[in-house]
């Protein structure tokens, strides 16, 4: 019945009446699809994506933050894959290892070197490395004589993974509820979002606030019982909140005192994201653990992993203990000599020193969206940006549920569908329009992305004036390829 109608009147093409029917999607809501066919994406061309109907569309958040190069450079990824695939399809990691891996991880922790990472683990994405990294931290400290230390913190509306391990570091009560109780008991604390914070117009205050309420929190979850403080550099859910100064070291001081396992979770902010091959480079981080996925293989294949230094690293290397985790497919050979041709590519395009070339341009073009007075605040570093909408800018306040629903899911996930731009409209906490291109964008098109905003936010903007009452009483969801 839905085939048919979906068929005659929607104009679903026979993969999309297929897909509805077989396939189950992430975090996707089906009845998005009641009236409009599942999109279908076929050809990716340089920075944008192109579906199914041939519409293009640019690539605005690297597809889920991981096409670091775009889409142009698959047929020389494709090409190394190729001679893996012709030498050795398969081996395990497990009491042997192969070339690409044994490769990767020394270019990694060259990489690392000046955060002081000394090994890699591989995994095949950032869930995993949450969770291997846990695992590592538990056991570190079993063989420190502190078994005790189960207990972890981490941060509100962070997004860890999914996997029931790596989910019980996630500060999203959606993604939570319907699955507790979880494994690992969490403690949450503030994240790092100044624009919401009481001390957030006073760096330092801001600072020593949140450092303030860690601190009370291990106090509270016992001294010797806390193993493991999880944070991104950069926090992505709630959009682009970049530390303030002192934050991270103050973070490193509060582990070094209290014996605790600092981990950076570098899923996307590694390679390249916010102009360094790690975020914590950027923000002064000196974690003991590093988590990285996404851009490692730009996205051309599967791949995360987790970074250790030797002081994490020894009663494992030394042969005292060990590790007491495994996967089939850590360090796959195609998924790691993908990552030294992606590696290898970073280098030659020279596309970290793009992004910090960029970087202030892309930052002065978003500061132009202010002439908006939905725009509350514009926040993020390197290509990595998050534009968060108000009601009212002088007093801050927000867009209630129902409200912040038509704003993103009414109204402007209809606008960027047709103006062409691939973004993330995220309500998980106040509603804010997400951004990271592909870190090979050039400033024309940075431009063209703030300028599809600039149009998106400025028709909102006129319907929300002329129109609010109506539109609150209304307010209903336009299924859209923008909303996550
Ligand atoms: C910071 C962070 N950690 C972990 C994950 C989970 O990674 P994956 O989906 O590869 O399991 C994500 C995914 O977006 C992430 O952003």
């Amino acid at each position: 019945m839905w085939e048919m109608f979906a068929k005659q009147r929607l104009g679903a093409s026979a993969d999309q009446v297929s897909a509805r029917a077989h396939l189950l999607l992430n975090f996707t809501d089906f009845s998005d699809f009641e009236d409009r066919p599942i999109p279908i994406m076929v050809r990716g061309d340089g920075l944008e994506v192109i579906d199914s109907n041939g519409r293009r569309y640019l690539d605005g958040l690297s597809g889920l933050f991981c096409t670091n190069l775009g889409h142009g450079y698959g047929a020389e990824v494709g090409a190394a894959a190729q001679r893996q695939l012709s030498e050795m399809v398969y081996s395990p990691n497990w009491s042997l290892t192969h070339p690409a891996a044994v490769h990767l991880a020394e270019r990694l922790t060259d990489a690392a070197e000046p955060l002081g990472m000394t090994r890699l683990f591989l995994t095949s994405g950032g869930g995993e490395a949450v969770e291997a990294a846990w695992k590592l931290v538990r056991q570190w400290h079993l063989a420190n004589g502190q078994p005790q230390r189960h207990k972890a913190i981490a941060r509100d509306l962070a997004y860890h993974g999914t996997s029931l391990g790596a989910l019980s570091f996630t500060g999203l009560d959606d993604c939570r509820e319907p699955f507790l109780p979880l494994p690992i008991p969490v403690s949450f604390v503030s994240n790092t979002n100044a624009y919401r914070h009481a001390d957030g117009g006073d760096e330092a205050a801001f600072t020593r606030s949140l450092l303030d309420e860690i601190h009370r929190t291990i106090i509270r979850e016992g001294v010797d019982e806390v193993a493991m403080l999880i944070a991104e550099p950069i926090q992505n859910s709630g959009g682009a909140f970049v530390p303030p100064a002192g934050y991270w070291a103050g973070l490193r001081e509060l582990c070094d005192r209290y014996g605790i396992l600092l981990v950076a979770d570098e899923t996307i902010s590694a390679f390249g994201r916010v102009g360094e091959w790690f975020g914590s480079m950027r923000f002064d981080a000196r974690p003991d653990i590093i988590t990285f996925a996404k851009g490692a293989t730009a996205g051309h294949a599967p791949l995360g992993g987790v970074l250790l230094n030797d002081r994490v690293a020894e009663p494992f290397a030394s042969g005292a203990l060990t590790y007491m985790h495994g996967l089939t497919f850590s360090g796959h050979p195609l998924s790691t000599a993908i990552a030294l041709k992606v590696l290898d590519i970073y280098d030659r395009e020279q596309v970290f020193e793009n992004v910090r070339a960029l970087e202030g341009h892309f930052e002065s073009k978003l500061q132009e969206l202010r002439a908006n007075p939905l725009v509350g605040d514009i926040r993020g570093a390197g290509f990595f940006w998050a534009i968060e909408l108000v009601k009212d800018r002088e007093t801050r306040e927000m867009f209630n549920e129902a409200e912040a629903k038509w704003l993103l899911r009414g109204e402007l996930s209809g606008h960027m569908d047709e103006l062409g731009l691939l973004c993330r409209l995220d309500d998980r906490g106040e509603p804010v329009i997400q951004l990271s291109p592909p870190l090979v964008s050039d400033a024309k098109t940075l431009d063209r992305i703030v300028s599809i905003i600039g149009e998106a936010t400025d028709r909102a903007h006129k319907t929300w004036t002329r129109d609010r009452a109506r539109i609150i009483k209304t307010s209903g969801r336009r299924p859209s390829i923008n909303v996550a």
